[in-house]
């Protein structure tokens, strides 16, 4: 199994670009099934969630030709083979839980296997499947699968308990071939549900209101093909303007778009970066200083995003001062906090709630990654504890992350890929 051996101390410095977003990729992907043409798609990032998703279409029946050089993809779902989305692909990413709106609107059935509990706790789908029942589906839960029907969904008013980012994505998908409007009340903000709605448009779909808490999706009889470029990962960029700032280093991020990330820039700055934002970059620079604490308030878009909560975590470990970091979001995302005190972290964690005074220097060792974001912290981590980190189930990373150990490479990092421990690290 892949592990990433890290060797701190170096100060990062230079230009990378910017991936798409894995979290607009996966339902954009999953939109095709909506429409018997082509969707063309660019800026696709390689990463194992976005083959996982390929070879679920190509599960449904979908034709896909990806090209993992250039990002690109064509999908052509003409006919689906089976409304069935086997546990198998299920267990490996939660996000196969986006075929369901899109499967039982185009083809009147859909069975998709529960995604079940995950690392960070246990999100459930109860709100997609409500929302579901209240345009018209019957919906049942047996044997592990969710099971849905419905001749046509029925435009409706649906107010949502818990802002759910998947949960608004499902339904959205599923209102642009329902029959009338549907108006979707406390829906989830995030640039990525903006980006899906801007490429269902392309498709024929006529929603307004995608990025504000109220939805609107005026349902057509069907969708056709088009052309969809996904939008840059504000989580990624994210990840390595962190990297800069912990490293007292400078860094610019070219591709970054403007507006995805301002909750994280104003913590940075808060933390003594000077950022600077244009139409195509972020740039980060920390002239040589030690980042001061900061406290962190996770919250849906656009408050600051839990998947961006390890990356400040770990910030604060080597930061000056006392910061503290809530989580509001997800109620099990602390587990790389155990990690971090292997490191030498000063992490008292209470509830919800991690308070972590900066330390001068972290020690590197061997860690394991847990989640996704969980392991982006661990290496941010790494970058500047003295001597070697190993950090072990990096295939955490590969979901998520595009070519990470080549991008930090570029900005000045050590940071290698190996399939066996070198001694000084074990
Ligand atoms: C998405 C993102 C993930 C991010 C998260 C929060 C994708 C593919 N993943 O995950 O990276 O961390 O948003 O920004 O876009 N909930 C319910 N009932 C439901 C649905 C959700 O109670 O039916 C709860 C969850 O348990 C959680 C909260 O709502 O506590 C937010 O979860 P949600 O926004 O649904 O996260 P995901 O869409 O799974």
């Amino acid at each position: 199994m892949d592990k990433l051996l890290i060797e701190g101390g170096a100060r990062l410095n230079g230009t990378i670009c910017a991936s798409g977003a894995k979290n607009a990729a996966l339902p954009i992907l999953c939109s095709a099934l909506l429409s018997a043409e082509p969707l063309r798609l660019t800026n696709l990032p390689q990463l194992q969630d976005v083959r996982t998703t390929q070879r679920l279409l190509r599960e449904l029946g979908a034709e896909v030709e990806a090209d993992a050089e250039t990002g690109t993809a064509t999908i052509t779902a003409a006919t689906l083979t089976t409304h069935t989305a086997p546990y198998e692909l299920v267990k490996t990413m939660r996000a196969s839980i986006l075929v369901l709106g899109p499967l039982l609107a185009r083809s009147g059935e859909a069975r998709v296997s529960l995604p079940g509990g995950c690392a960070i706790g246990a999100r459930p789908v109860d709100i997609h499947l409500e929302g579901l029942r209240a345009m018209g589906a019957e919906v049942i839960v047996e044997g592990g699968f969710i099971h849905a029907r419905a001749s046509r969904l029925k435009g409706t008013r649906f107010f949502m308990d818990t802002v759910t980012v998947t949960g608004t994505e499902n339904l959205m998908m599923a209102a642009t071939l329902a029959e009338g409007t549907t108006v979707l009340e406390n829906a989830a903000r995030e640039p990525e549900i903006a980006d899906l709605a801007a490429c269902l448009n392309a498709m024929g779909a006529r929603i307004s209101g995608a990025g504000t808490a109220t939805i609107t999706v005026e349902g057509v009889d069907a969708l056709h093909g088009a052309d969809h470029r996904v939008l840059p990962d504000r989580i990624e960029i994210g990840t390595f303007l962190v990297a800069g700032a912990m490293t007292r280093g400078q860094v610019t991020v070219r591709g970054a778009g403007s507006g995805l990330l301002d909750a994280v820039l104003r913590k940075l700055e808060q933390a003594g970066a000077t950022v600077m934002v244009d139409d195509d970059a972020i740039s980060l620079d920390m002239a040589g200083r030690r980042p001061q604490a900061v406290d962190v308030h996770t919250a849906p878009f656009p408050g600051f995003p839990t998947d961006m909560q390890a990356q400040f975590m770990a910030m604060n470990c080597i930061a000056e001062g006392v910061g503290t970091v809530v989580e509001t979001v997800f109620e099990n995302r602390f587990m790389h906090a155990l990690e971090l005190q292997r490191l030498g972290a000063d992490i008292r964690v209470e509830g919800n709630t991690a308070i972590v005074r900066g330390r001068e220097q972290l020690q590197g060792a061997p860690v394991m990654a847990t989640d996704l974001r969980a392991s982006a912290g661990l290496v941010l981590a790494g970058l500047v504890a003295d001597r070697h980190t190993l950090v072990d189930r990096i295939y955490h990373l590969d979901r998520g992350y595009e070519r990470l150990e080549e991008k930090f490479r570029d900005l000045g990092a050590h940071v290698q890929r190996v399939t066996r421990a070198p001694q000084e690290a074990a």
